[in-house]
């Protein structure tokens, strides 16, 4: 278990253990080529193969994705049938590679709403890659953040009735174990690409203090290049955790 970063600050480090990253600008790449949203979504996915290269020449332990949001659903019908086919494919032809270069691949979100090839792909991929240990690619599809806080409170609750009668405070901790990405450290890095300066319904609970770096670069465009920038960024952040500039950096040698 990792800690969380509300009850214990965690080791500082150079390179971010986990990024996570809203890969957003796939659309407006397409329509500056005047070219159909699905171009864009289709290099966004070689995108995706350069930044996992990259994480893992890097040493990131972890990097999670965010692939469809619980509201990408809203879109037109024929733009989300085309990123369930993208996602579909993707699947088929990537996992083997993935568990030939030692990745652990998990699928965050509630992937019920997916059609039965999809979910069965997620659960042998998850299955075959499951002891590799050099990167663990997390790729969050129907996820919401407010999902994941939602889900996690039902399984302690279900865990333990108990504490639903007896009245006593919810422990924030108590969550924790419960939370779609329990397996990871919360992320040190956040990057979002296109422009935005939001979080969009992503790592709600999970961004508590990771830091954030946002850039106007179309998802597209990102390259191995792009993270080095976002990760010299974050090199330069003082993480407080709460605690004042001098406290960091003489920390106090008993708790
Ligand atoms: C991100 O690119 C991909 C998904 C949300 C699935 P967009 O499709 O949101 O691209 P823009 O924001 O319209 O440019
Ligand atoms: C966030 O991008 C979701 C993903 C990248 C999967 P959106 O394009 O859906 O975000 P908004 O609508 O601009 O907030
Ligand atoms: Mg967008």
């Amino acid at each position: 278990m990792f800690t969380s970063s509300t009850r214990e600050i965690p080791e500082n480090r150079d390179v971010p253990r986990h990024v996570a990253i809203i890969m957003d600008g796939n659309g407006r790449w397409a329509k500056q080529r005047l070219l159909p949203r699905v171009a864009g979504h289709r290099r966004g996915v070689e995108a995706v193969r350069a930044v996992v290269r990259a994480a893992v020449d890097r040493g990131i332990g972890y990097l999670t994705l965010f692939a469809f949001s619980s509201e990408n659903w809203r879109r037109p019908a024929d733009e989300v049938s085309i990123l369930m086919d993208l996602f579909l494919r993707a699947l088929e032809v990537e996992v083997a590679k993935l568990h030939d270069n030692g990745i652990r691949l998990k699928v965050v979100g509630d992937t019920s709403r997916f059609d039965e090839r999809i979910r069965g792909l997620i659960a042998s991929g998850e299955a075959l890659t499951a002891t590799n240990s050099r990167l663990t690619l997390t790729i969050a599809a129907n996820y919401g953040g407010r999902w994941d806080i939602a889900q996690a409170a039902r399984m302690h609750y279900r865990r333990h009735p108990e504490a639903l009668a007896d009245g006593a405070p919810l422990d924030p901790d108590a969550l924790v174990p419960h939370l779609a990405l329990a397996y990871a450290p919360e992320p040190d890095l956040f990057i979002r690409t296109g422009g935005e300066k939001r979080v969009s319904n992503f790592l709600l609970w999970q961004l508590a203090y990771t830091e954030l770096w946002f850039t106007d670069r179309l998802w597209p465009d990102f390259d191995a290049a792009a993270l080095d920038e976002a990760i010299a960024s974050y090199r330069t952040r003082e993480r407080r955790y709460g605690r004042t500039s001098e406290q960091v950096a003489a920390p106090a040698t008993s708790p």
